[in-house]
């Protein structure tokens, strides 16, 4: 694997499917949730690592559509990992100057998490430096059944001709319409799977798949995974 090269093109947008917790806490003997405790530590180093070498989106998935088909139990202790960790670390995304987003069907998350996650929002959006965008009760396919909702509905309403819509115009109406396309998308525990994960927006990225447990995902491993994307020839579909 190539090393990485601060000197060569940083990824702009890095994408991370968070996996391998379970299987993490299943090989020590603990409990699910212990993964994902840990998972949350690797969550923080990102971060920081993404902000010192200038990657301004990083997007994690940190819970899909499909996940509450889980036991309720690990559904709680996840959600309340997510309310303990925006509590604890909103005064780090401010003295680190990160403002975080979120998509997803966020109105299916229970009250307390919507309203941790609203508030650090608020606290959050002048922020300018790496923006933290975190993939909650996510799809991509719903996602893009909802944009073409809101396109069919504004059609309707003759605010949208259809001879007009194309790729920008769709792509206007998604979650993400104000974040670009990731260039990079990474995916822990050695699984080649996309798993609903922002289909419309992966179209070019490069993707690295890495056998590391995501609570064990650490600064060197996200570097050696942006060392792999740098040695990479992105050709667009050109030659
Ligand atoms: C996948 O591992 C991981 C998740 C479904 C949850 C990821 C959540 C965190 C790391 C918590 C902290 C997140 C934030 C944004 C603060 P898995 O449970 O599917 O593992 P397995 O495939 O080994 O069972």
């Amino acid at each position: 694997m190539a090393a990485f090269d601060p000197e060569k093109e940083i990824p702009r947008h890095i994408a991370i499917i968070m996996d391998g917790n379970g299987r993490w806490a299943k090989d020590r003997g603990k409990p699910r949730r212990e993964g994902h405790r840990v998972g949350a530590a690797s969550v923080e180093a990102a971060l920081e690592t993404c902000g010192e070498i200038g990657v301004e989106y990083l997007t994690l998935y940190a819970f899909s559509a499909e996940n509450w088909k889980r036991p309720e139990t690990e559904i709680t202790a996840l959600m309340g990992l997510m309310t303990h960790f925006l509590k604890e670390k909103t005064p780090k995304l401010m003295a680190n100057n990160i403002r975080l987003q979120v998509i997803g069907q966020i109105d299916r998350l229970p009250e307390s998490n919507r309203a941790a996650l609203e508030k650090t929002i608020a606290k959050t959006v002048n922020n300018d430096g790496l923006t933290l965008v975190v993939a909650l009760s996510y799809g991509s396919r719903e996602e893009i059944v909802e944009a073409t909702r809101k396109l069919m509905e504004k059609a309707i309403d003759g605010e949208v001709d259809p001879g007009k819509l194309d790729n920008e115009l769709f792509a206007q109406h998604l979650d993400t319409a104000s974040i670009p396309d990731p260039d990079l998308l990474i995916r822990t525990s050695g699984e080649f799977r996309i798993s609903n994960f922002l289909l419309w927006q992966i179209s070019y990225a490069e993707i690295v798949i890495t056998n590391t447990f995501w609570p064990d995902f650490r600064r060197q491993h996200l570097l050696d995974a942006i060392g792999e994307y740098q040695s990479r020839q992105r050709r667009f579909g050109g030659i």
